[in-house]
């Protein structure tokens, strides 16, 4: 099961909207060492990122496990030059190797369960080309997000590319250890009822990641903790992981 924000078509329409190109975008846009270099998207949503990958030359497949983020993907312009697969990052196998793996939009705090983390790393390490990397973030726990996401402070509003009115907002309903359950309420057209979208996130400590990231024939390569590449602190926003193989 996906989050209905994944899953709703309405919602679904609505992600980019709500998640325009920003800096995280440019960052892994500058990641290939070399053009072009094959490239997978994991967790590639609604395919904005995975499509400019391809725009700048690079062979690109994304995977998804959401089917309407996918097929939203799927309609996009300059879709036809990726190689679309419906699967989470942990079940994705394939005869093709990848220079570059990356995970964007703290997808990896989908990741709930420790056999979660593992299955997806190994999954990696068997998809990485010799010298490919690993690239993901994950919103540092220190930073506690979730205090934000909260009716008040987290209210955005605006028009929908259709021309209809929307607002959505976050509301906290639970954090246990490192596990963050919370509701987004969306409303698109005037007076039309909520629509509702109950997540689950882990907040992942960086020093786990690398814990977990043996097993599987992985090892640490860069550590930052914000887009401008500055290192992982005590007090930085994100926790961006760069892994390879052993
Ligand atoms: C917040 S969206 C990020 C989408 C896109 N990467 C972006 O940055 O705009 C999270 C995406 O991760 C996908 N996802 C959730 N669990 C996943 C998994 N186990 N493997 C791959 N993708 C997953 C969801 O379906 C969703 O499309």
């Amino acid at each position: 099961m996906t989050d209905a924000h994944y899953s709703h078509p309405k919602l679904v329409a609505l992600y980019d909207t709500l998640n325009a190109w920003d800096d995280s975008r440019d960052f892994y846009l500058s990641l290939p060492r070399a053009a072009p270099e094959r490239v997978l998207d994991a967790g590639c949503g609604t395919g904005m990122l995975a499509t400019a990958f391809a725009a700048a030359g690079h062979r690109v497949a994304g995977i998804d496990p959401a089917a309407a983020m996918l097929a939203f993907a799927m309609r996009r312009e300059g879709s036809d030059r990726v190689d679309w697969h419906c699967a989470t990052l942990q079940a994705f196998r394939s005869e093709q190797r990848f220079d570059l793996i990356y995970m964007t939009g703290h997808a990896f705090q989908c990741l709930l369960r420790d056999e979660d983390v593992l299955a997806a790393f190994r999954s990696v390490a068997g998809l990485l080309a010799p010298a490919g990397r690993f690239v993901f973030d994950t919103r540092n726990p220190v930073a506690q997000a979730w205090r934000r996401w909260q009716p008040d402070v987290s209210r955005r509003t605006g028009r929908t590319p259709a021309g209809e009115t929307h607002e959505m907002f976050h509301r906290l309903l639970e954090v246990d250890g490192p596990f963050v359950t919370f509701e987004t309420s969306y409303r698109i057209g005037a007076g039309a009822p909520p629509l509702l979208s109950r997540s689950t996130l882990r907040f992942h400590e960086a020093a786990e990641i690398a814990e977990r990231a043996g097993p599987a024939g992985l090892c640490l390569g860069e550590l930052w903790g914000d887009w401008d590449r500055s290192a992982l602190s005590g007090d930085s926003p994100e926790i961006i992981v760069s892994l390879q193989a052993e």
